[in-house]
């Protein structure tokens, strides 16, 4: 009796975790950067994760990633790096590798500054009168990046 009745709560966790997405994982998430420090001038790894997005109905068209250094830390100067446009994953899983350049100058003139990935999501929109719009959500990720010699 006792282990039938914790088995039924089990199942009933397990299958509850399997089907949750948080609104907040409507524009998808950036899964994993390695290595992280980014060393400049290696390759690094980005995984994002549109899974949730897609079950909450934002499945992406395609998405965009750039490096930013946020408005209060930046001299005006640090322009977005864009680094990936890619086509929506229909499997939601979106990996790909970039290799920054470490001689481009922000990196050489601004060595501490700090970074984040805006990883923007764009999405269709549809509406049974006027057909698709597209529109994008964004998320932002802290990231810290370092030169080779460090
Ligand atoms: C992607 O997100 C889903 C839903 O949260 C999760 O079950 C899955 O393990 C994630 N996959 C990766 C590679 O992060
Ligand atoms: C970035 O800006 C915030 C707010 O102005 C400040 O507290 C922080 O020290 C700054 N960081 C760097 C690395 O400049």
């Amino acid at each position: 009796m006792f282990v039938k009745t914790t088995l039924a709560v089990l199942a009933l966790v397990g299958s509850s975790v399997a089907q949750f997405c948080p609104e907040a994982l409507r524009f998808g998430s950036l899964a994993s950067v390695s290595p992280e420090p980014i060393v400049l001038g290696q390759e690094v790894t980005f995984t994002a994760n549109f899974t949730c997005a897609i079950e909450l109905g934002y499945a992406p068209v395609y998405v965009d990633y750039t490096l930013v250094v946020p408005a209060a830390n930046n001299t005006g100067y640090q322009p977005p790096i864009y680094f990936g446009r890619r086509d929506g994953p229909s499997s939601g899983i979106d990996t790909f590798t970039v290799t920054f350049d470490p001689t481009y100058y922000a990196f050489t003139t601004y060595p501490d500054a700090q970074y984040e990935v805006i990883l923007t999501s764009t999405y269709a929109a549809d509406s049974d009168s006027y057909g698709t719009t597209l529109v994008s959500g964004y998320t932002t990720y802290g990231v810290s990046l370092i030169q080779a010699s460090d």
